[in-house]
């Protein structure tokens, strides 16, 4: 009895404080965001010792006069919404009212605002919640905000913060995340004096990514738009060469606002699937524009969460329309030569990378000059005379003993390729040359084809001679009779022969080079290890991956003439040829320019 107290107003704000402030970076957000709200065009954002001493954050936008500059800093207090029904559609990107009382509470803030139709500005000062009173100053037109000092009364929050580089690191990542979503803003960032970034508003999307992330990035990216009902989507994709091993690089905003959503995250994942290894991440700009009254933003503290009211049609617009982009689209790697590897943090910009390359470029320069005479003068164009002109035959033939080629006679024609070491081909193309990986490749072909015939209806199997007989543990008989009709799918027939022996009699026709009972062995390890409950369809999917890649020829196989133009014919046909199923790439191009380049003939 009688240990029960109301917090005083301003324990109270500390509190709310440890939710919606964090860490320096949470500052700069909510500065930043009511900039945006007040209508600013320009927004300074300037940082001392990664904001441990200083935070200030300055905007042109509508200001504040006296009286409100003095009411901005209690808590719950927001211009931004007025009733209940105006928690239905937030256009703002603030609501709570939290954010400067909250940060009032926590460090030394000077505000200074002037609106324009004063003459003069306003400026207060609030110490760790003790607030001055409003007194006036000079100003110009808009808002500064500046924190000295974060979290100097909680000294456990100021150990908390880590290195000036690091909290510098998330103020940097929230800056980005505003400049990516207000293209129209100029933003200045400036570290200890330094300008880490100054963007100039009226940017193209990939410009401002070049600038905040790297150009090798924005030069990736494929672009894809699409709007169905009241939902608008505009993304730039990153193609496979710039995947990361995490999520970082996926930046979602829904009407302006950055986000965080488990639906969408999974819709990218699955536009990807198959594309990228998964533990992979593609590099996603998502822009989803759709009425505020289809979402609540009021659900997490620091507003990074929204609720959907209808999560499935925003998952299932956003897998469709990425899936149809990234299937369609024809993502061989290009070849990363010396003088095309020189961007930013690019990790094939080392020494070592730089000598394999040139080995590549090499190599492959000496064989078409070797191989000039079979070609025809119309399919290899002027460019590419003048960049394989003398040749030199000896080495040439050197390096064909040393690597072990076989060349195929190839006539006028035809496609141009040979095989080497066994394992990868390397074909003419258009306008320069590809390196495939023989066993990706063909396992793609088949995945494929696995996947339309079993599409369609059952694989067409045909009966074995001698019934192959395995034993069976008591759980893989549950388990082959659980996923019986995903057997029967596959077109194995498999029959009781004895107590705990099962036979195979019949065995898919596609498979055939496959033998029946390592593929049935393998099969029932991999239906052990899933919950039997699991999703039909990923399990297929898994199987198929697997049936391809044991179908698939191998690496070391010496090809005939006529499996590598078999080969080469199922590329073209092949729906989606530039990774393995496994999302390993398939295929390497080389540009005829490119080589020019490395052998200084433009
Ligand atoms: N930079 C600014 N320019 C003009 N008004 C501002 C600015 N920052 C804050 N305000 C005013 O102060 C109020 C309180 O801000 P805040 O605590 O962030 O709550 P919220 O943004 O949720 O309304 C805002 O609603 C707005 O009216
Ligand atoms: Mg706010």
């Amino acid at each position: 009895m009688g240990q029960i107290i109301v917090l005083d107003q301003n324990m109270v704000n500390m509190i709310a404080a440890g939710e919606v402030i964090e860490r320096p970076a949470s500052v700069v957000k909510e500065l930043m965001e009511n900039s945006i709200d007040a209508g600013a065009t320009r927004i300074t954002v300037s940082i001392e010792d990664g904001g441990r001493k200083l935070i200030s954050v300055a905007d042109n936008g509508g200001g504040m006069d006296g009286a409100d500059l003095a009411a901005a800093f209690e808590p719950h207090a927001t211009s931004k919404i007025k009733t209940s029904s105006d928690l239905k559609g937030i256009a703002t990107l603030g609501f709570r009212g939290e954010a400067l009382a909250s940060i009032a509470s926590v460090g030394q803030v000077r505000a200074v605002s002037r609106t324009e139709s004063n003459t003069g500005g306003n400026c207060i000062e609030i110490d760790c919640g003790n607030k001055g009173s409003v007194s006036p100053c000079s100003a110009d037109v808009g808002t500064t905000i500046q924190v000295r000092d974060l979290f100097y009364k909680l000294p456990a929050r100021r150990k908390f913060l880590k290195t000036a580089n690091t909290e510098m690191g998330h103020i940097t990542e929230r800056f980005a995340r505003t400049a990516l979503a207000n293209r129209d803003l100029d933003m200045t960032l400036t570290s200890n004096g330094r300008a880490v970034y100054r963007l100039v508003s009226g940017q193209s999307l990939r410009q401002r990514i070049a600038e905040l992330f790297s150009s090798e990035i924005s030069e990736n990216l494929l672009d894809v738009e699409s709007s169905e009902r009241g939902v608008h989507i505009y993304a730039l994709l990153g193609r496979p060469v710039i995947s990361r091993t995490s999520s970082k690089f996926q930046y979602i905003f829904l009407n302006g606002r950055f986000i965080r959503d488990k639906f969408v995250s999974h819709a990218i994942k699955e536009a990807y699937r198959g594309i990228l290894e998964p533990d992979r991440f593609g590099v996603v700009f998502l822009f989803i524009q759709m009425p505020y009254e289809d979402y609540d933003v009021n659900v997490h503290p620091t507003k990074i969460e929204v609720r959907f009211y209808n999560a499935n049609l925003v998952h299932s617009q956003i897998l469709g329309c990425l899936r149809e982009k990234l299937l369609g689209t024809n993502l061989d790697i290009d070849a990363q030569l010396p003088a095309t590897a020189g961007a930013k943090g690019v990790q094939t910009d080392t020494a070592a990378a730089r000598e394999r390359s040139q080995k590549i470029a090499d190599a492959m320069a000496e064989f078409f000059k070797k191989h000039r005479p079979i070609q025809t003068q119309q399919q290899f164009g002027p460019a590419s005379k003048r960049a394989f002109g003398a040749a030199s035959s000896t080495r040439a033939q050197t390096t064909e003993r040393q690597a072990g080629i076989t060349i195929p006679a190839f006539g006028a024609g035809e496609k141009k390729f040979l095989q080497i070491h066994d394992s990868f081909i390397v074909a003419q193309t258009d306008d320069g040359f590809v390196i495939i990986d023989q066993h990706a490749l063909h396992e793609r072909v088949i995945y494929e084809d696995l996947c339309r015939r079993i599409g369609e209806s059952k694989l067409e199997s045909q009966k074995l001679l001698i019934p192959e007989s395995f034993e069976v543990t008591d759980g893989e008989a549950d388990a082959l009779q659980t996923k019986g009709e995903l057997i029967e799918k596959l077109g194995i027939e498999l029959v009781p022969f004895g107590p705990k022996t099962m036979a195979i009699q019949a065995f898919p026709t596609l498979l055939s080079k496959v033998a029946p009972l390592d593929f049935v062995r393998d099969l029932l390890d991999l239906l052990a290890d899933k919950d039997l409950s699991v999703d039909t369809e990923k399990l297929l999917d898994e199987v198929l991956n697997m049936a391809a890649c044991k179908a698939a020829i191998k690496a070391g196989q010496k090809l005939t003439t006529s499996e590598i133009e078999k080969l080469l014919a199922d590329k073209e046909e092949s729906e989606y040829s530039s990774r393995c199923p496994h999302g390993r790439p398939t295929t390497i191009k080389f540009s005829i320019t490119d080589l020019e380049k490395q052998f200084k003939r433009t």
